[in-house]
């Protein structure tokens, strides 16, 4: 099973409107999955999840059991300052130790508004997961400028369209 995460909380996030496009794309090669949407942590779970608290908020620990049960994942991440969303990284301050990502597999893909299409959230995000000992795919599908080319639900540029594609090939046979 693979696990695509939307990697914000932000409300009406097109971060999870980009996740249900990636989950039709490897479902036109047969391939299932499910969306891990971080707009569904609990409002206080930096209060209620974390450190002492670790393993007491039922609704995160249910969220990080779909992490330990996917073979793989996809993280799609928006670029928020430079960087991905800090709630991500609390997602993943919160997760047991040892950690569910070690030993897993991933692939990327970035978004924002500007030039950047998330290229430094990706770098970054990267070395994170690798110190956990996460395996990174090599082909990172970046898209900038979101707005103009991702509308109504569907990406409209046909070389981004390409990369994802064959980053799902990649990422079937990583
Ligand atoms: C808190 C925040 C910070 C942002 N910082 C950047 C940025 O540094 N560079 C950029 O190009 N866009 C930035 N954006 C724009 C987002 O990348 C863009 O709106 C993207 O679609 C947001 O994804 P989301 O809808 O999944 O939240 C920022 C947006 C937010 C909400």
């Amino acid at each position: 099973m693979i696990t695509i995460i939307s990697c914000t909380n932000r409300k009406l996030a097109v971060s999870k409107s980009i996740s249900e496009f990636y989950q039709d794309l490897l479902r036109q090669q047969q391939v299932s999955s499910q969306i891990l949407d971080l707009q569904d942590l609990p409002t206080d779970f930096v209060g209620s999840a974390l450190y002492e608290n670790s393993g007491s908020n039922q609704t995160f620990n249910q969220m990080t059991e779909l992490i330990k049960d996917s073979e793989k994942l996809v993280f799609v991440v928006p670029e928020y300052n430079g960087s991905f969303p800090g709630v991500l990284k609390a997602f993943i301050d919160g997760m047991d130790y040892p950690n569910p990502l070690k030993d897993k597999k991933c692939a990327m893909v970035g978004l924002s508004s500007g030039v950047q299409g998330g290229a430094l959230a990706l770098s970054h995000l990267t070395d994170i997961l690798n110190y956990l000992g996460m395996h990174v795919l090599a082909l990172k599908v970046r898209i900038p400028g979101v707005e103009k080319v991702f509308r109504q639900g569907k990406i409209t540029d046909k070389l981004l369209l390409e990369l994802l594609t064959m980053q799902i090939r990649d990422l079937v046979k990583f």
